[in-house]
């Protein structure tokens, strides 16, 4: 399995250099099945201003009983019911979130010659992608990445950055820096949001100095025919959770609530905060991984940096003891999260398939 993960099964094509070739109509290679495309299941049913819940996290560390509570309540209803919110006042400075937005679409614009230096393969992906999964022959999503680990410390390795532009390096350190420290504050409201220790899950992860952490900068073209294609297909994130910073101009990302596709507006300097399969895993399922998918559109292109913040990868992550009641049976076996994510690294973004699968037919009489 391994080495069929070493390289790419065909030449790499650039998608941002495919967009600013000046094409009317994209290559076969990124159209979608009619079945997928953006339009195709539209449900009207429910109204456009729907949104993802939005949570003032201060609250949750005020010294008011009622307000913290309140809080609390409303992660857990959107942990439960939506698998998405987005948090404001959480902490992070908003001038560091808009640097280091700006930073990598500086990067995004460097000459492809320079971009190709930190060119990426499936043995690692880190570094700079057009792609997810290694199946020949697939279906490609309109987009451009660059991907690099922040945790364990281990993993870490700032060569492998972009060296430019000048203060990449440097922004993507403080960035990573908060934005841990964010996740560690939203795994405590997680916790206890579950009836357990507020270190429950940072716990079950492998403790603050063990977590993983990584960064994946998403870069989506201007598209000529933004119908017919998808930026990122549906998927659910493999990890613990991720915490998103979107593009404040251009809205692309689309949650899938009931049999409909919500597209989320970002609230001004928020987080968009996503539980991940691991957090639906050790939830017992009370929370919820929920697929998502990126649109794109012909007029403006976007970047947003998803930060994934995961279990240590050797750890077996299952769901958790308290949570296993006679009524309510572990729903899925003990896996360690470096065997999980070789699925979605192979076969690229498949809906909640893998989760799913994972779910044992009768009660899992091991756990
Ligand atoms: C992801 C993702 C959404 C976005 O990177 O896993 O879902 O808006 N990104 O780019
Ligand atoms: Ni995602």
């Amino acid at each position: 399995m391994m080495n069929c993960l070493q390289s790419w099964p065909e030449p790499v094509v650039r998608v941002q250099s495919l967009a600013a070739s000046g094409i009317q109509a994209i290559p076969e290679r990124y159209v979608k099945p009619p079945s997928h495309r953006p339009l195709s299941n539209s449900d009207f049913s429910l109204p456009q201003e729907v949104n993802i819940p939005v949570i003032d996290f201060q609250n949750v560390f005020s010294n008011d009983q009622r307000l913290r509570e309140e809080a609390l309540r409303c992660i857990y209803r959107a942990c439960s019911e939506w698998g998405f919110f987005q948090v404001v006042n959480h902490g992070v400075s908003h001038e560091l979130m808009k640097g280091v937005r700006e930073i990598w679409r500086e990067f995004f614009n460097l000459p492809v010659e320079v971009k190709q230096e930190y060119a990426n393969s499936p043995a690692t992906y880190e570094g700079y992608g057009s792609r997810l999964g290694v199946e020949k022959g697939a279906t490609l999503d309109w987009s451009d990445y660059f991907f690099l680990h922040y945790m364990p410390v281990s993993l870490r390795n700032q060569n492998k950055w972009p060296a430019t532009p000048a203060s990449c390096r440097e922004l993507v350190a403080e960035y990573g820096r908060e934005v841990v420290k964010l996740g560690g504050k939203l795994m405590k409201a997680f916790s206890m949001n579950l009836g357990l220790e507020e270190d429950f899950l940072l716990d079950a992860f492998g403790g603050e100095e063990n977590v993983g952490a990584c960064l994946r900068v998403n870069y989506y073209p201007k598209c000529p025919q933004p119908d017919l294609t998808l930026g990122l297909s549906p998927h659910s994130d493999p990890g613990g959770m991720t915490i998103l910073l979107p593009d404040e101009n251009v809205a692309g990302l689309q949650v899938r609530r009931k049999d409909s596709w919500v597209t989320v507006k970002p609230a001004p300097n928020a987080f968009i905060i996503n539980i991940g399969d691991q957090i639906q895993v050790l939830s017992n399922a009370i929370y919820q991984s929920v697929e998502h998918r990126v649109i794109v559109n012909s007029n403006k292109d976007r970047v947003s940096l998803a930060f994934f913040y995961n279990p240590k990868s050797d750890l077996l992550i299952e769901p958790s003891k308290e949570l296993v009641t006679v009524d309510r049976p572990a729903l899925y076996p003990p896996m360690t999260f470096d065997e999980y994510r070789l699925y979605i690294r192979t076969k690229g973004p498949c809906g909640k398939k893998q989760v799913e699968s994972l779910k044992s037919p009768s009660p899992c009489n091991e756990c």
